[in-house]
């Protein structure tokens, strides 16, 4: 049997992807055709998924606002907003218990049975069956996907044998050392048992705490992928997702230019997304950017490895180059040249 729930958390403040996360989470932010939200619930859908619990803090409105019907990407959803930040842990439990008390249907708790728990900002096409297929195998308690990395530090690094069993989790490694490896990827298989080692009522760190516990005990498992995989929560990460979706990276290859976009016939639009209502006039060059809709480039503009935000202007000669970021509705005066930071 495969779980029909999933907790997937998208309750963190998306400080990396301000300004753009000023105005909606992280996971509302698209993805070329899509909010980052419905790719990931999409995935589980695709795994026999019905039910996804979207565990929600900052700017929790957005969600309802998007799925007034409850159904994304081919799940119904429901919500847990807390009330302060829990941690990926304390918010897992949080979601959980919400879940199995509010959602007045029958059917029990739907968190008494093996189920899925993911990041809210990872897109991937690993295996998630194999990784299922590895927990159930082992028997283990908590088994979660991890991919190669060269520079492990902004992530959870995790140590494993043979047989998968995991030996070692540290979250963020300090840089400087030999910090390369198998990554925590942000997907697990948990069982029931795991949420009774959440302390509850206060914030707990699934990778700090409930992780280091599991391991400890023996019964922490990991699956090593090397299939396609990202965290779109920082601005370069953001801009990767988005153009490996459009460049064959992926399982899937999406178009780069919205139907509902207008670009000028000799403008030029290398490794880039350009959004609904987005508009790229004559002669415009565009390389490993993100429009986001409603987006402006003016004629002759240059905008490179950045993001133009919801309705923002590059005025006519611009030069938006080096990571830039442009929030809503900013304005660049024609000429102006910009590198890197964020407006
Ligand atoms: N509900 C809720 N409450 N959600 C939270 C909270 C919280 O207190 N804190 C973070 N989140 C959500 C974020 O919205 C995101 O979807 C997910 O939890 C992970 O948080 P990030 O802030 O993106 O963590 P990270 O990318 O630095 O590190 C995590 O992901 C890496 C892989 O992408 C860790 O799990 C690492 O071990 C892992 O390698
Ligand atoms: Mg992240």
């Amino acid at each position: 049997m495969s779980p029909r729930s999933a907790i997937v958390l998208a309750g963190g403040l998306g400080t990396r992807l301000r300004p753009l996360t000023e105005e909606r989470p992280k996971q509302m932010l698209p993805i070329v055709d899509r909010p980052m939200i419905e790719h990931v619930v999409a995935k589980l859908a695709a795994e026999g998924v019905a039910d996804v619990v979207l565990s929600l803090g900052y700017r929790p409105d957005a969600f309802g606002a998007a799925y007034p019907s409850g159904r994304c990407g081919g799940a119904g959803l429901r919500y847990a907003t807390e009330p302060e930040p829990l941690g990926t842990a304390g918010a897992v439990l949080f979601a959980a218990r919400r879940a199995a008390t509010g959602n007045g249907e029958a059917g029990g708790d739907p968190f008494a049975e093996t189920f899925w728990a993911l990041n809210g900002d990872v897109l991937t096409d690993a295996p998630l069956g194999e990784l299922l297929a590895l927990h159930q195998a082992r028997g283990a308690e908590a088994t979660i996907l991890t991919i190669p990395m060269a520079d492990a530090s902004r992530y959870g690094l995790v140590e494993s044998d043979a047989s998968g069993r995991v030996s070692q989790f540290v979250e963020k490694p300090a840089s400087g050392g030999a910090a390369s490896g198998w990554i925590n990827a942000g997907v697990y298989v948990l069982e029931p048992s795991v949420l009774a080692r959440i302390p509850p009522g206060r914030s707990v760190s699934m990778e700090r705490e409930t992780f280091v516990e599991v391991a400890r005990r023996g019964s922490l498992y990991a699956l090593r992928s090397d299939a396609y995989w990202i965290d779109a929560g920082t601005p370069a990460s953001y801009l990767q997702a988005n153009i490996d979706l459009v460049s064959g990276r992926r399982a899937i290859t999406l178009g780069a230019v919205s139907p509902q976009a207008g670009v000028a016939p000799d403008a030029e639009i290398l490794d880039s997304v350009v959004m609904e209502r987005a508009t790229v006039e004559a002669g415009a060059r565009l390389s490993g950017s993100v429009v986001l809709p409603g987006g402006r480039i003016g004629a002759g503009a240059v905008v490179a490895d950045s993001v133009v935000g919801y309705d923002a202007v590059v005025g006519p000669g611009a030069r938006v180059l080096g990571f830039t970021l442009l929030g809503d509705g900013v304005t660049v005066a024609a000429g102006e040249s910009l590198q890197g930071g964020r407006r």
